[in-house]
């Protein structure tokens, strides 16, 4: 298992170019199963959670291979298998998006039904609600969703639940509808930019979807889908980590492919602090040269402020000068960073939801313990301030989202090398 050994205190300074985002690339590789002909993804990052999606895809039938340029190619060779087994989904979420797709190309599909990660319970009653108004038959069997369908029919589906809007559930209804008869309406539909790529795409392959980005997304269904060429928009979770990384070290970052527009309450929230970000014609440019505020934070569905960078977020508040509110409203138990945060010096008090973080002068170097994704991108940055090395154990969980978060890092001056046993 690698590990990450920082020692922290350098200024960052110099350019990184961002990838292409994640969850944008996931969905849109499982949607790749509705066509009927050859893809081309460009701007895939090449990342553990990608190719976890592979591999799901080529159990159920579909052939996915990178080209020495980095592109990816998917086609579909054989419909018959229509099952995402357990050991799959089980290291991976998103596999619950072939689940859509497969039942709307073949009339029936069988995912395992994903636990709980991490980050906390994550259900899927709202999938599953969309796909029973479109007209599938659902049912549970060993552990597996069993969806079914003679035809499935457009219909006006409310797609809201408890903590909002769901990403991945107005995914699933989305690809699911192209294929069926008649007009689908979703209300209470994701706005996150990585839906709107995904009906982009979508679209590219002749599907008919208006209202991307919006709340009310409207569903002509077509026939058949056919291949389709496209560029999965850049991430806007490493961008932010970047803009958090470049201000934590007092540093000064040029950020090439990333888009302001998919960033705006993050920026908000940076600049309320005192962090200074300036597009500069196609590029933006990230810097600080001072001790920070503190802030408030309520994470929120597109287009308030992402869940994905709470925890980087809190990292940097843990050296601003005073106390600063950070809530979480979308995962209520997203705080595996806190504990970790706390080993270095950090000042966090917890009560359910909510975290006030009270700003220290300095984090210390520790051996800390990465438990996802996001927290362990948050470790990372704490590392990059803190004084003395930070060893971060299970970095797999930081390969999942971030390809190479190491050499970036290390070429714009930071003090990171990945040590594996
Ligand atoms: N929810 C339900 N029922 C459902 C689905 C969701 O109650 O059927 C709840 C969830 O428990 C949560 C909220 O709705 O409280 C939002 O969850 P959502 O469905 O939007 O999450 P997701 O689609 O499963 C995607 C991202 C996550 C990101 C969330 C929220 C992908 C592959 N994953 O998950 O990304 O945190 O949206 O923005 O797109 C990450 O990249 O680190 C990550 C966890």
């Amino acid at each position: 298992m690698d590990r990450f050994v920082i020692n922290g205190g350098a200024r960052l300074k110099g350019k990184i170019r961002i990838d292409g985002a994640k969850n944008a690339a996931l969905p849109i590789m499982a949607a790749a199963l509705l066509s009927d002909g050859p893809n081309v993804i460009h701007g895939v990052p090449d990342l553990a959670d990608v190719r976890f999606m592979g591999e799901v895809l080529g159990d159920v039938g579909a052939r996915v291979t990178r080209d020495p340029n980095g592109d990816l190619h998917l086609s579909v060779d054989d419909e018959a298998d229509s099952h995402a087994k357990y050991d799959r989904v089980r290291k991976m979420r998103a596999s619950v998006c072939v689940l859509g797709p497969l039942l709307a190309k073949r009339k029936r599909a069988r995912v395992s039904l994903p636990g709980g990660c991490q980050i906390g319970p994550r259900p899927i009653d709202l999938h599953l609600r969309g796909l029973k108004a479109l007209g599938a038959e659902i049912e549970l069997d060993g552990g597996d969703i069993i969806a079914t369908c003679k035809k499935l029919r457009g219909a006006h589906i409310f797609l809201g639940g408890p903590f909002g809007s769901t990403v991945l559930g107005t995914a699933n209804v989305m690809m699911a509808a192209t294929l069926a008869e008649g007009r689908t309406v979703i209300e209470s539909a994701a706005c996150e930019p990585e839906v709107e790529d995904l009906a982009d795409y979508l679209n590219a392959m002749g599907a008919r979807i208006s209202g991307a980005g919006t709340p009310r997304l409207t569903i002509d269904g077509v026939d058949k889908l056919r291949g389709a060429e496209h560029h999965v928009i850049p991430d806007r979770i490493e961008a932010g980590t970047f803009l958090v990384a470049a201000a934590i070290t007092n540093g000064e970052l040029t950020l090439q492919n990333c888009r302001l527009e998919h960033l705006m309450a993050v920026v908000d929230r940076l600049q309320n602090i005192g962090v200074q970000i300036d597009q500069e014609g196609g590029d933006v440019v990230v810097s600080s040269s001072r001790r920070l505020e503190p802030t408030d934070v309520t994470t929120q569905p597109f287009p308030g402020f992402p869940t994905d960078l709470q925890a980087q977020l809190m990292t940097l508040l843990c050296l601003a000068d005073g106390n600063s509110v950070i809530t979480e409203k979308i995962y209520p138990d997203r705080f595996m960073h806190v504990a970790e945060l706390m080993r270095m010096g950090a000042n966090i008090r917890r009560e359910g939801p909510t975290a006030v973080v009270t700003g220290v002068k300095r984090l210390i170097g520790a051996p800390v313990m990465a438990s996802d994704l996001r927290a362990s991108a948050a470790l990372v940055l704490a590392g990059l301030v803190a004084r003395g090395a930070t060893v971060i154990q299970r970095v797999y969980h930081i390969d999942r989202g971030y390809e190479a978060i190491e050499a970036k890092l290390a070429s714009v001056g930071a003090d990171i090398t990945r040590v594996s046993d």
